[in-house]
């Protein structure tokens, strides 16, 4: 048998020759250990379905845990974990159209298989990811597997990388007790049930680039969606993969949004609905999540008119009240949950950004403001945009999202020593020393 001639095919010979190279036994060594002729091993070895028993018996003489019995064929099911797509989802064209383009190259050599949308809290990554992924199922015959990562939520810190691979595993119908595989066992088990199976991984919610490592595919023909609330360069980088940013709506996807959440009858029985929805969109800074409350008030109170809850928005004292349905779908939570993440230094400077008036600012000031060198303050904003806490307006200009602005404002009056904000602000001056001027350095 030409043991060290041709690649194993199929993910049980792929498993069963990593776990021969791992004790550094030949095919021709482990036949005899394995009372099987060298040719059958061949045929196994280049793809022949194995039966069950030989699946056993290989597992029981490399200890491999069952790992191999797994692989068998006919104990793999089919998932279907998406779940429902969000109902009225408007625009995202040129990101839908994005994700498309990757799908189509999928079986070219070298290219990406892996796509990372990532966005501020509840701008939608994971209504884009879902829709798209419904859209093209039926491009992945092995099925769909859906985790939520847990990478922001209120009430646990983020899935370990071991727990997520349980729980895809027992997707894929692996019969092995997973609890008896470190991490290593586990992701390599996972490569091999998807190798040469065609099934769309989609990996919400991650925390950071070390959690979503260990859960990608090695083949050809998977594809995984990621979101974050984080940039993930880092995993880009590493598994060539393709990063989507994804900002606010524009003020005619917002509109439609509301349309669609809203509906024909209601608009047309509201006077002030024509006028006042382009300024709700406004109000709620362009952000679904937001958009999303708002129409549910509406909804739910036929009485309260579009141009009412303008008003009620208008104060921005009561703006992050208005924008919450109950403790968890509410606007201020989902931004705390970023909040908390975020170290000291970072928290102590967003919340100085939200006392000083304005949204714009540049590293620069933020130096002068927080007493921090300018390298200092570089990075902090750096780690601000990364947690897109903040955004990047390009050269040293940065700009802190009108709601995230009140948010870290409730903050700051929370947190903060009042009197300590107070001394720091001159009595009366036109022009404070937290303005940046034409270059983008602090007023006199
Ligand atoms: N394009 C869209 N069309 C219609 N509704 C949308 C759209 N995008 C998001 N939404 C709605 O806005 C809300 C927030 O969206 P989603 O949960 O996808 O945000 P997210 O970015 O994943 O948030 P998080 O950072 O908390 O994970 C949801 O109710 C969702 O249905
Ligand atoms: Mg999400």
């Amino acid at each position: 048998m030409g043991s060290k001639a041709g690649r194993a095919h199929g993910p049980f010979a792929a498993e069963l020759e990593r776990l021969l190279a791992r004790r550094g036994m030949s095919w021709r060594k482990f036949a005899d250990l394995a009372g099987y002729t060298p040719g059958w091993l061949s045929k196994i070895k280049n793809g022949t379905p194995p039966s069950v028993d030989f699946a056993r018996r290989c597992d029981e003489l490399l200890e491999a845990r069952g790992t191999l019995l797994a692989l068998v064929g006919s104990t793999v099911p089919r998932p279907a974990e998406l779940p429902a797509a969000v109902a009225g989802f408007v625009g995202r064209r040129g990101h839908l159209d994005q994700l498309d383009a990757l799908l189509a190259k999928l079986h070219r050599p070298g290219a990406s298989r892996i796509a990372v949308i990532e966005g501020a809290p509840g701008v939608g990554k994971t209504a884009l990811a879902l829709r798209w992924a419904h859209d093209v199922s039926h491009r992945f015959p092995d099925g769909q597997l859906f985790v939520d990562l847990g990478g922001f939520s209120h009430d646990h810190s983020p899935a370990t990388p071991e727990d997520v691979l349980e729980e895809l595993l027992l997707g894929l119908g692996s019969p092995v007790d997973v609890g008896l595989l470190d991490l290593t066992r586990r992701a390599a088990l996972l490569r091999s049930m998807l190798a040469d199976r065609e099934v769309l991984l989609v990996l919400d919610n991650a925390a950071d680039s070390d959690q979503v490592q260990p859960l990608l595919p090695g083949s050809g023909c998977c594809f995984v969606v990621v979101t974050s609330r984080r940039s993930l360069p880092a995993l880009a980088v590493r598994t060539h993969g393709e990063r989507l940013d994804l900002g606010r709506l524009s003020d005619a996807e917002g509109e439609e949004l509301l349309r669609e959440a809203l509906g024909t009858a209601r608009l047309a029985a509201d006077p002030s609905a024509p006028a006042a929805l382009a300024e709700l969109v406004r109000r709620c800074g362009h952000l679904p999540l937001a958009l999303r409350i708002a129409a549910e008030h509406l909804i739910t109170d036929p009485l309260l008119s579009v141009g009412d809850l303008v008003r009620h928005l208008a104060e921005e004292d009561n703006r992050l009240n208005v924008l919450a349905l109950d403790d968890q779908v509410a606007v201020r939570t989902v931004f705390s949950w970023s909040y908390r993440r975020l170290d000291v230094e970072e928290r102590r400077v967003l919340r100085m950004i939200s006392t000083l008036g304005h949204t714009e600012i540049t590293a620069a000031a933020v130096g002068v403001l927080a007493g921090l060198e300018h390298e200092r303050a570089q990075q902090v904003l750096y780690s601000l945009v990364v947690a897109h806490m903040l955004e990047h307006l390009g050269g040293d200009r940065y700009r802190l999202h009108e709601l995230l602005a009140l948010f870290a404002a409730e903050r700051a009056e929370h947190e903060d020593d009042r009197a300590h904000l107070a001394a720091a602000v001159p009595a009366s001056n036109d022009d404070p020393p937290w303005t940046i001027d034409s270059e983008g350095w602090p007023g006199p």
